[in-house]
């Protein structure tokens, strides 16, 4: 990042202003209206472009808000192919906010990426990936998914935000747009909710830059500045958070009561040759069920662990344990959500990086 050129600040500015003086009508600097344009945003969106190997970056008020940005691309009639593992809010804004505007969602399994093609017709307009998924942490080969739309001169978009830029660029796969809720890695620290988006296509980015100011979901700039603060560690806490990952699915693997453990950095994962493909690390994202799948003996674990603290989203520095039955799965009906293997037991992680050994033996006295 370079200095404030104003001032040669090295920690970029927070402009905390609405508008901006111009010297005469449309003589001004570059900056109008602070929906618009933010000099602190300006700093963040150039970074994450960079971190992402793309061209162009957009921020948002949250994931969600770069999600709606990106549906908005669409016209009633058009038809989308999503991976059926996906965030549980992804799904809801599909199904039930743009399936109101004639836009048709197709939600499949994605293990096989040429299982899209059955999907495929003339309205087709959009891929949907995310990889690694949540919470299945199923990987979806990026390089088959781009070499389909680019065939059928659709858009494949892929949700980055378990791997994070540190693990895996899809850009440099074939996608065109990669979208990132920042709460999570790049934010890092569980104190800021913001979205992303990056592209290289300098149409696609004008036409993603006219929707992000005419519906005007832009995040502040005291949130684009604690991003920005975020993305500075973000390779230091990725290595942790593998580091930590790879030891704790591990441990868990041998546990007596511990059912199915998913993991993409096991060489049984499916697809696992993919993410070592694709992937630069496994990450610390684990999920995992219970000999006893109910949701009683989840809960048992979930209300007795204390350096992994209840709570929804992931991560961040602090350890977090879910269960996406009841949190953020809640909203996919529970036949689908059992029927794609996102049982009533499953767990899920988000390892930070605190010292590993504590984080065992929390979890140790929790499962029992
Ligand atoms: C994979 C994924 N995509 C998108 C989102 C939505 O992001 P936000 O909560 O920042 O709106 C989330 C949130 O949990 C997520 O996990």
């Amino acid at each position: 990042m370079e200095p404030d050129p104003l001032s040669g600040a090295i920690m970029t500015p927070i402009y905390q202003t609405s508008t901006y003086v111009q010297n005469a009508p449309g003589d001004h600097k570059g900056y109008e209206y602070a929906r618009t344009q933010n000099p602190t945003r300006t700093v963040l969106q150039h970074a994450l472009a960079s971190i992402e190997n793309g061209k162009f970056g957009l921020c948002f008020g949250s994931g969600m808000a770069a999600t709606d940005a990106v549906a908005k691309l669409l016209q009633p009639g058009d038809e989308v192919i999503v991976s059926n593992d996906l965030y549980g809010g992804t799904y809801r804004l599909f199904t039930k906010v743009f399936a109101n505007y004639g836009i048709k969602f197709h939600f499949i399994a994605m293990k096989d990426a040429g299982n899209i093609r059955q999907y495929l017709n003339e309205n087709t307009q959009m891929i949907w990936v995310e990889t690694p998924t949540n919470p299945l942490l199923n990987i979806i080969d990026l390089e088959a998914c781009a070499a389909i739309s680019k065939e059928k001169g659709l858009l494949l978009v892929v949700d980055n935000t378990f791997a994070s830029p540190y693990l895996q660029n899809p850009l440099d796969w074939g996608a065109d747009i990669v979208l990132h809720s920042a709460t999570k890695y790049l934010g890092g620290h569980s104190d800021v909710v913001h979205g992303a988006l990056v592209m290289n296509d300098a149409d696609l980015e004008e036409k993603l830059r006219f929707i992000q100011n005419s519906c005007g979901a832009v995040p502040g700039p005291h949130d684009a500045w604690l991003v920005l603060r975020g993305i500075k560690t973000l390779h230091v806490r990725m290595q942790r958070h593998c580091e930590n990952g790879e030891a704790i699915a591990k441990w868990l693997r041998q546990h007596p009561k511990v059912g199915k453990v998913l993991w993409c950095g096991f060489e049984d994962h499916p697809n696992h040759e993919v993410a070592k493909k694709q992937m630069r690390g496994f990450g610390g994202m684990i999920s995992f069920t219970l000999k006893d799948d109910s949701i009683e003996a989840a809960n048992g674990v979930l209300s007795k662990t204390t350096l992994f603290s209840l709570a929804e989203s992931l991560g961040g520095v602090e350890s977090l344990i879910g269960h996406p039955a009841t949190m953020t799965h809640a909203s996919i009906p529970r036949e689908e959500r059992i029927q794609n293997g996102l049982v009533d037991s499953l767990i899920r992680l988000s390892v930070g990086i605190e010292d590993v050994d504590d984080l065992i033996a929390d979890l140790q006295q929790a499962i029992g």
